[in-house]
């Protein structure tokens, strides 16, 4: 059968077709279970996509943290661990990759990004401190109440609307952060923690002007500025592409730019750094980093390695170079683009301007007749793996967990179902099966109903809550 109008995606989008900078060398045979055994496999998960296990899921967009295909150089240099207990030249490889990149003088290896996040709030919050952030983070924001401290978001009102088109929902409102400093004095002010893109918010970034006034902002009154760098090379892309003055710079360039205004930052490097395993923490002053590698010695493992292999050390030496590549950042930050642009035009609600790393279906407007408290972006992620097996994760009512002071959920104004899309792994034939199934989810969303929550464990509710059909 010949078609009416024969045109590849780039000529429907009005453009030359790009390609991703990269061929596949070796591949994982992915398999679809039927419709019957979703369903079972779905109720059997208590309807969270988290305790499904992957054999029974298509395309897995549960996550990017560490689901990323590692390059041929990455498995090369796995071959080159040095396993020694202290002082693996993989360790001294890292060190040297972080410094030139990144741009910090002392690094400590973690386990991954809670690894890292423990660490520094243990070393940093005094009892009752405030932690003000630009949002918060699931782990982020636990570690920091775990060690006495309180958030409070200081992130512009614009990320909290899913439809704004600011160019950097991410930004922190300098005047919301300033009242709080001056409300409790600078000493109750243990850091400001600044993530970059800002996950919960649909991967939103934040600009160099911004940071650059909130450095100055945190010098008048002497308070630290932390940075989370688990996405900051794709907040880096952003900056590349709308901010003033910065078209020509490399992304290698702007991400140091961007960590010199800062006093130190912790990473989970299984997202940008392109590892499955990994993270690090990295600060500029010497004693800090006295206190945070007697730390490790006790959480993590001895300095050097951090609850890391020498092999996983070298690999995320080897991926932070390739994460800072131009090529590699546009075409991962493209491939999101393609599916939420089909989406879009599909007039599919999604959070806009489309972010770095996923695409976040805006629950709330896909499901108005599903209210907060039956968890509509929950019932969204389970109406999508059940239509197609893919598997998606909440990031609403569930994610948010409970106000430690009044016991009662947090009400957080974005409800949301995140479609992640791992670095590497999937291809643009990948993502018109996705975009097909998120359609038909919509197509039959007046009758879907909503889920109650019949399991709730303490912490971190999301990752193992169970759920009913209402
Ligand atoms: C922004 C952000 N910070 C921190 C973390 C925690 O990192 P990890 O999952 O490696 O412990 C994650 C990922 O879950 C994240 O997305």
């Amino acid at each position: 059968m010949s078609h009416p109008n024969p045109q590849t995606m780039g000529q429907q989008f009005g453009r030359r077709s790009w390609a991703e900078p990269w061929k596949i060398k070796m591949v994982e045979p992915l398999r679809m279970i039927s419709r019957d055994e979703r369903a079972r496999a779905l109720a059997e998960a208590g309807y969270n996509t988290f305790l499904l296990r992957s054999d029974d899921v298509y395309i897995d967009l549960l996550t990017d943290s560490g689901t990323s295909a590692m390059s041929d150089r990455q498995w090369a240099g796995m071959l080159l661990g040095d396993e020694a207990y202290a002082g693996s030249r993989n360790f001294y490889h890292l060190e040297e990759a972080l410094q030139h990149y990144y741009g910090y003088r002392f690094v400590v290896p973690t386990h991954q990004g809670r690894g890292a996040e423990h660490l520094i709030s243990q070393a940093v919050i005094k009892r009752g401190q405030w932690v003000p952030g630009n949002m918060y983070f699931t782990t982020t924001r636990l570690h920091q109440e775990l060690a006495g401290g309180i958030f409070t978001d200081v992130i512009i009102d614009e990320a909290h609307d899913s439809t704004s088109m600011h160019p950097f929902k991410g930004n922190i409102d300098l005047g919301k952060l300033e009242a709080v400093i001056k409300r409790e004095g600078p000493e109750k002010i243990a850091y400001v923690s600044l993530a970059g893109t800002v996950n919960m918010a649909g991967g939103q970034p934040v600009s160099m002007a911004n940071v650059r006034e909130l450095r100055a902002l945190c010098d008048r009154y002497g308070v630290r500025l932390f940075l989370d760098a688990t996405r900051m090379v794709e907040n880096a892309f952003f900056i590349q592409e709308r901010e003033a003055g910065y078209a020509n710079t490399p992304i290698a360039a702007i991400v140091k730019e961007f960590c010199g205004y800062t006093d130190g930052a912790w990473m989970s490097a299984k997202k940008d750094n392109l590892v499955n395993i990994g993270g690090w923490l990295a600060v500029n002053d010497e004693q800090l980093f006295e206190e945070l590698r007697n730390l490790v010695v006790v959480y993590e493992g001895l300095h050097t390695y951090g609850g890391l292999a020498g092999r996983d050390l070298e690999a995320m030496a080897i991926g932070i170079a390739e994460s800072m590549s131009d090529d590699h950042v546009r075409a991962r930050i493209g491939q999101v683009r393609y599916l939420g642009e089909l989406l879009s035009d599909w007039e599919i609600p999604i959070v806009q301007p489309i972010g770095g790393h996923a695409i976040f279906l805006d629950a709330r407007r896909f499901y108005p007749h599903i209210p907060q408290v039956q968890f509509p972006a929950q019932t969204l992620a389970a109406e999508l793996y059940l239509d197609a097996g893919i598997r998606s994760m909440e990031r609403g009512i569930a994610s948010a967990g409970r106000d430690p002071a009044t016991g009662d959920h947090y009400y957080p104004k974005l409800e949301l179902t995140r479609l992640t899309i791992p670095r590497r792994v999937y291809t643009q034939a990948h993502m018109d099966v996705v975009a097909e199934a998120v359609k038909a989810v919509y197509d039959a969303r007046e009758q879907t109903h909503g889920l109650r929550m019949v399991y709730e464990p303490k912490y971190l509710r999301f990752f193992q809550a169970r759920f009913e059909r209402i």
